[in-house]
């Protein structure tokens, strides 16, 4: 009976190991011959764990970055398969295998991007460099550590950040009602938040406001506001990045009331 239950699970080492507890070694001699026999190639591996950067690391879209990765304890990766990996293992951003790159397993646009580090790989310390980074780049990775059977791996977090161009002000009339200020500013990443504020710093209501995603995964922003209240004076707009807590702000005096429909644009570096 016990035969039957045997057979559907020949890797599965943790029920034979139940089963050497229920049927003693002196009486299944058949059982420990066939048990250490799968357990052999365990034997070879060392376990180890794989270590990660403990905190985000953040990046500016166009430089480099390292994503390092290290093995505890400190036991060689020079014969193991290294990856870095992002939704899918293979392809993968980089992946060093049989002492050397794997080119053909990279995803397309890491290709001609990428560095493996490899100076303490006797020590099980990596990383792999991400050249001229790009707003694609954002988001998780997973280095994959593989020695024969035992695999590990890390989660590192890259957060990438780029601060825009000034703010770019344009003006004009609002029928009778007032003046219409129109901010707009290119090349920020993540999104940014936008605000008109008045000459005493109260946040003026946006009439609008957009983002649109460029072609080079960075996004152009784009704000307008009211102003009703003539005796403002001047305002400013201040586009502001999440991630590095840096702000763009130009700031703009208005003129007198304009009774006309004539637009016309000015633009006060702050
Ligand atoms: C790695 O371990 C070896 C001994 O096993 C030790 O001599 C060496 O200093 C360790 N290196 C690091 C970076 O911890
Ligand atoms: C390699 O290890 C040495 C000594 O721990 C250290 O000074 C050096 O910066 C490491 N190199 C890299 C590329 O991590
Ligand atoms: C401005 O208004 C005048 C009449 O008040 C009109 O003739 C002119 O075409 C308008 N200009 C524009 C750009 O709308």
């Amino acid at each position: 009976m016990h035969l039957l239950g045997f057979s559907p699970c020949l890797t599965c080492t943790s029920l034979l190991s139940a089963m050497m507890v229920a049927f003693p070694v002196s009486s299944q001699p058949r059982y420990l011959i066939f048990f250490f026999f799968l357990q052999l190639p365990m034997l070879d591996s060392v376990q180890f764990d794989v270590i990660g950067p403990v905190k985000p690391i953040l990046v500016m879209v166009g430089e480099d970055v390292d994503l390092p990765c290290h093995l505890s304890p400190n036991i060689s990766a020079e014969s193991m398969e290294v990856r870095w990996y992002r939704n899918k293992i293979s392809p993968a951003v980089y992946v060093y295998q049989k002492e050397k790159d794997q080119k053909g397993e990279q995803i397309k646009e890491y290709q001609g991007r990428t560095t493996f580090v490899r100076d303490n790989i006797t020590e099980g310390n990596v990383a792999v460099t991400i050249h001229n980074v790009r707003a694609s780049d954002d988001g998780q990775y997973r280095c994959f550590f593989k020695d024969d059977q035992i695999y590990e791996e890390a989660i590192i977090e890259l957060k990438v950040a780029s601060l825009g161009s000034d703010p770019h002000i344009h003006m004009e009339a609002y029928g009778d009602e007032g003046i219409l200020l129109e901010c707009t500013s290119v090349g920020w990443y993540p999104v940014p938040q936008v605000l008109w504020k008045d000459l005493r710093g109260e946040i003026l209501p946006l009439l609008s406001v957009s983002q649109t995603l460029n072609g080079d995964g960075l996004i152009t922003v784009e704000a307008s506001a009211v102003v009703r209240d003539h005796s403002v004076g001047s305002a400013s707009c201040s586009i502001q990045n999440p991630l590095l807590n840096l702000e763009k702000v130009v700031r703009i005096s208005i003129p007198g009331y304009i009774a006309d429909n004539t637009s016309f644009q000015r633009q006060t570096p702050f």
